[in-house]
């Protein structure tokens, strides 16, 4: 199955049972939700439902949801599957159905509509937790023994495991997760679900949305019971093309191609570090299309420093593989042409989201050539005189005179072996905020007498943003009109 036919065949079997198909929501979430800075599920642009201060459209949803989770973007690369980009199928209840049946269609599309062998499914449900005052699920346990799941291939996992929540507050709920056995070229039969083992690989996860997570750790009921699914569209398709990793499979691979296209080099084990920078500029290429499509735009702050940051990273990626520059261009028109029979809007916006790329790849290039050189001096230093630590000073010059992200020093250094003093760093960070903001006052009131005799000086503007999409105009300076 392609990945098209991942998502059609999840969600027309939901459609066949009575769910409504809403589209993607965007990657940044509604305004009055501050549980993420961005859309880690599925079920995150549906919270007002689950807590009952909305009405759904229908009480039985489903949909193919992009979401984007920051704390593995340091991950990307090193392993066959981690990603900080992904699609995720769900079908969703708000005060309807429940556990049994919840249990009981994914247990028959894993099993007809995924071609399953029932005794490769393994299931896992939540064992309990006393700091929430639960109990371990046997309602669940119930449900799959009746559908013939024997006892041993169900294990109980601790809440770590088996307890959803978004962010760190929300609906949430014990959940009950799939596995499929990969057979034993992927590790021994004593291996199980839950084990840092790639012969298990959850590929579902079905979430029994009854509760509400306050900021304070307190659990309080919904007001119904709801159920919340996540099944990973990238897990899938590894399993259904049978290939290694999710860079193989139809979502991501034409990146990856066109990276060993443009650069000569090897896609597979033996370059470890080709492998690691085409996985790398795949995932974060594909990420940093779909944010800019949604809206954001590189800045130093929260989502807008999300994507500076794989934008970055990508950048310094093509480098190590001696791409000749600009190429984040490219491999964003690739990322854009998968990507539009899925997200519209990443199609609708592609001439917005090939100039933010453009600028970002032209200013942080230069950064990258100077900054690089100094990192490679000091790394030579370091070496030279057997020592396994920069001076917090030298990574704060590269930040603050070069625009070297720091981040990235610390990554380049743990490639060497080397590491930095992270509290030296930020002590003279807060120095330098300290400078920033006791210059700040007298500066500023400087600044404002400049902008008050600038618009003093200047001629009337006339807004003509009403009738005209575009207009020649001049640029103003005090004394100073300049042509049009
Ligand atoms: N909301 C369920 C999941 O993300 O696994």
């Amino acid at each position: 199955m392609n990945s098209e036919q991942i998502r059609e065949t999840y969600l027309s079997f939901f459609e066949r049972h009575e769910h409504l198909r809403e589209p993607s929501a965007s990657l940044i979430p509604a305004p009055n939700d501050t549980s993420t800075l961005l859309t880690v599920a599925g079920m995150q642009p549906f919270q007002p439902y689950f807590r009952g201060e909305e009405t759904p459209p229908r009480s039985r949803l489903c949909s193919c949801q992009r979401c984007f989770r920051t704390p593995d973007i340091e991950e990307v690369g090193n392993t066959a599957r981690h990603l900080t980009n992904f699609e995720m199928l769900g079908n969703f209840s708000f005060g309807d159905y429940f556990k049994e049946e919840a249990i009981a269609w994914a247990w028959e599309l894993s099993r007809e509509g995924f071609g399953f062998d029932p005794e490769r499914i393994w299931i896992t449900v939540f064992e309990g937790d006393d700091e929430l005052g639960l109990g371990p699920d046997e309602e669940a346990i119930e449900i799959w023994r009746g559908l013939g799941v024997p006892a041993e291939r169900i294990i109980g996992l601790p809440r770590k495991e088996n307890f959803w929540q978004a962010g760190n507050s929300g609906p949430c709920g014990p959940c009950s997760e799939l596995y499929i056995d990969r057979g034993p070229d992927w590790g021994p039969d004593t291996d199980r679900p839950g084990d840092d083992s790639d012969r298990f690989l959850e590929y579902w996860n079905l979430v029994f949305t009854a509760y509400e997570l306050g900021t304070d750790g307190s659990l309080t009921d919904l007001p119904a019971k709801n159920i919340d699914t996540g099944l990973g569209l990238e897990r899938m398709a590894v399993i259904q093309q049978g290939v290694e990793s999710v860079f193989d499979t139809d979502l991501l691979r034409p990146l990856v191609d066109l990276a060993t296209e443009l650069s000569g080099r090897n896609y597979g084990a033996d370059d470890h570090a080709a492998t690691r920078a085409m996985r790398i500029i795949a995932d974060h290429t594909r990420g940093a299309v779909q944010l800019l499509g949604d809206g954001v735009v590189p800045s130093n702050e929260r989502r807008g420093y999300v994507l500076r940051r794989i934008m970055r990273r990508a950048i310094h990626q093509g480098r190590v593989l001696g791409l000749e520059p600009p190429y984040l261009g490219r491999f964003a028109e690739r990322a854009i042409e998968m990507l539009a029979g899925f997200n519209p809007v990443v199609a609708a916006e592609r001439e917005t989201v090939l100039r933010w790329i453009g600028i970002e790849e032209e200013s942080f290039g230069r950064t990258l050539d100077r900054g690089s050189q100094m990192l490679e001096r000091l790394i030579a230093e370091a070496k030279d005189s057997e020592t396994s630590w920069i001076d917090a000073e030298a990574a704060f010059e590269l930040h603050d005179t070069y625009g070297f992200p720091y981040d990235l020093t610390r990554e380049l250094l743990a490639e060497e072996g080397l590491s930095v003093d992270d509290a030296g760093f930020e002590e003279l960070m807060d120095q330098q905020r300290e400078r920033a903001r006791s210059g700040a006052g007298g500066e500023a009131e400087g600044d404002h007498e400049r902008v008050l005799e600038f618009v003093g000086s200047t001629p009337e503007t006339r807004f003509v943003g009403y009738e005209d999409l575009r207009s020649g105009t001049s640029v103003g300076r005090p004394g100073f009109i300049g042509a049009p």
